[in-house]
């Protein structure tokens, strides 16, 4: 079981967690995960690391309330623990000194591309990060953002902040003004990701993308997290979840992502009637490393 230490909600219904994690805090890079199960009910949910103080012992992550597990997680609050915390997980991201550097960022991939930003700086890009959100009150994380990004591009759907538009609009504006983009990274919904690798396929950039799949392990063994990239079946536990976008079946991701919908809204639904769900538990805790 790990301690929550900080816990607030950023924007409606997306919330920022902080863990007692000093043993994953040690070992986590750009890219990897962790796996939270709230209460011993609970499904096993995968999580971008967002941040992260190897002195301090924390980590950091945002989501998304969708579903029952991560509603059980939204109600819980500082001194709570959760059942179970293991990480990290999956393959960090590969940095390197690219270039000029584009990041997207959308939903929870405006806190996972905070480590990202930072590290690709820290390698001598050129850092450019591209914000998305329906409109500006679903945007977070942007002052954190700004301090290491040499530029930042907010887009919002309805024009209400920056640009209105897409991530993958702001890429196709920056290509026009005569940026020479050497390097793409999109994390965030599905959508968002698979229009942003459409978009640099045709303007020839490379782009690697974190697939947030559907998992049960995390650790490569039950299947759940598969995905077809270039013909061949990959698990996004282990051999991602970072995939070079432009070969990424996104006809699958999307399937398979809302394979449980329909059960997910009548769980959803079922446990926000009961209103005394107080399972989760005051504990000693301790993490899981791998
Ligand atoms: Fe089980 Fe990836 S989550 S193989």
């Amino acid at each position: 079981m790990s301690k929550i230490i900080e816990k607030e909600e950023v924007a409606p219904n997306i919330h920022r967690v902080v863990f007692d994690a000093p043993k994953i805090a040690r070992k986590v890079k750009p890219g990897q995960f962790v796996i939270v199960i709230p209460d011993e009910f609970g499904e096993r949910t995968p999580f971008t690391v967002a941040d992260w103080d190897s002195e301090r012992g924390t980590i950091t992550i945002f989501f998304l309330e969708v579903g029952v597990s991560t509603m059980k997680l939204a109600k819980m609050g500082p001194g709570d623990c959760v059942h179970t915390l293991v990480g990290p997980l999956g393959k960090p991201t590969k940095i390197e000194k690219f270039g000029t550097v584009v990041l997207g960022g959308g939903c929870y991939g405006l806190g996972a591309i905070y480590p990202l930003a930072r590290a690709f700086k820290e390698a001598g890009n050129k850092v450019i990060v591209v914000t998305e959100g329906r409109t500006r009150y679903v945007l977070f994380n942007l002052k954190r953002l700004q301090e290491v990004a040499d530029e930042m591009i907010i887009t919002t759907s309805d024009g209400s902040l920056g640009i209105k538009g897409h991530a993958h609009d702001a890429v196709r504006m920056l290509v026009e003004r005569g940026e020479k983009i050497d390097h793409v990274h999109f994390v965030g919904c599905t959508y968002m990701m698979m229009t942003g690798s459409k978009t640099t396929k045709e303007l020839n950039i490379p782009i690697v993308v974190s697939l947030a799949a559907l998992m049960v392990d995390g650790t490569g063994m039950c299947g759940c997290c598969r995905v077809i990239v270039g013909g061949e079946t990959k698990f996004a536990c282990v051999d991602g979840p970072d995939f070079d976008g432009h070969l990424v079946d996104w006809e699958i991701v999307a399937a398979r992502a809302g394979a449980y919908v329909p059960e997910e809204n009548l769980a959803y639904q079922f446990y926000k009637m009961r209103e005394d769900d107080t399972s989760h538990a005051k504990c000693e805790c301790q993490e899981e490393v791998q």
